[in-house]
């Protein structure tokens, strides 16, 4: 393994930073490839299949060009459809990102929990099983909120979310029968904890909110114990997308410590 091998952390769009932020503070010297499908936002607007297809075609071409030594789908919508199809193809270690149902349980007073990710997430079978072992003896309101990823996006660009968008984008939780007494929300979709301000005036204050981005990072540094990691130059934010868009990102990004912006 070269001690200048990277981490690989791949998203739809910015929401795998939430990830990268707590990354950072575990392995602050690891060298890191941030890889955005920009040309594929939305994934929770997308089929199954079309989701797995993107995320099974670039990984493979990613994990060529870099050889990381471990990918992270930093993405619930990816890692819910493709990630046990990503690990059979792929040598690399793979990371996921699933609902944080199992500490959310753990956290609910009420024994009600709200699930916000996006319209993909919350249908999938994955979900289901979470929730059969996890929290078979709580009450999960589920609620696609696609709508903040788009915000989500658009903050980052320096363009702060009208509180209303936030609000309309998750008065169908609110909406739920048993919603009343909701005390926990998973935020189940990488972008939305880069929301989590908002969300907390919109919800009020007897709610909580979990994500997994913690968890991951965690889960990363016990993977690459005892591995060497050397910094040979600054690292990249590389986009499937226009440059010109992601470069508008240029500011956001480089408070993540990516500071070389580049086109797959
Ligand atoms: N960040 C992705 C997730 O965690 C979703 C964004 C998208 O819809 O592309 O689910």
């Amino acid at each position: 393994m070269r001690s200048d091998a990277p981490i690989l952390l791949f998203d739809s769009g910015v929401g795998g930073l939430t990830v990268l932020a707590e990354l950072r503070k575990l392995l602050p010297q690891a060298p890191v490839i941030y890889a955005a499908d920009n040309a594929g936002l939305p994934y929770g607007a997308k089929s199954e299949a079309e989701v797995a297809a993107r995320v099974c075609g670039l990984l493979g071409r990613m994990a060529e060009r870099w050889q990381p030594r471990l990918i992270c789908i930093a993405c619930n919508t990816a890692s819910t459809i493709a990630l046990a199809m990503v690990r059979e193809v792929l040598e690399v270690p793979i990371v996921g990102t699933v609902p944080a149902i199992k500490p959310a349980a753990a956290l609910t007073c009420t024994g009600v929990i709200g699930v916000l990710g996006t319209e993909a997430t919350i249908r999938q079978g994955y979900l289901d099983r979470l929730e059969a072992r996890f929290a078979a003896d709580k009450r999960l309101l589920r609620h696609g909120a696609g709508d903040l990823v788009a915000l989500a996006e658009a903050k980052l660009r320096g363009e702060p979310p009208p509180p209303a968008a936030i609000e309309a984008a998750i008065a169908g939780l609110l909406a739920q029968h048993g919603a009343k007494t909701l005390d926990t929300v998973v935020l189940a979709c990488t972008h939305f904890p880069l929301l989590l301000p908002e969300l907390a005036q919109a919800f009020g204050p007897s709610v909580r909110f979990v994500d997994g981005a913690e968890g991951i990072a965690r889960r990363i540094a016990h993977l690459t114990e005892g591995h060497d990691f050397e910094r040979t130059g600054p690292d990249r934010a590389v986009t499937t997308g226009p440059l010109a868009a992601w470069q508008m990102l240029a500011p956001a990004l480089s408070r993540y410590g990516l500071k070389r912006l580049e086109t797959f």
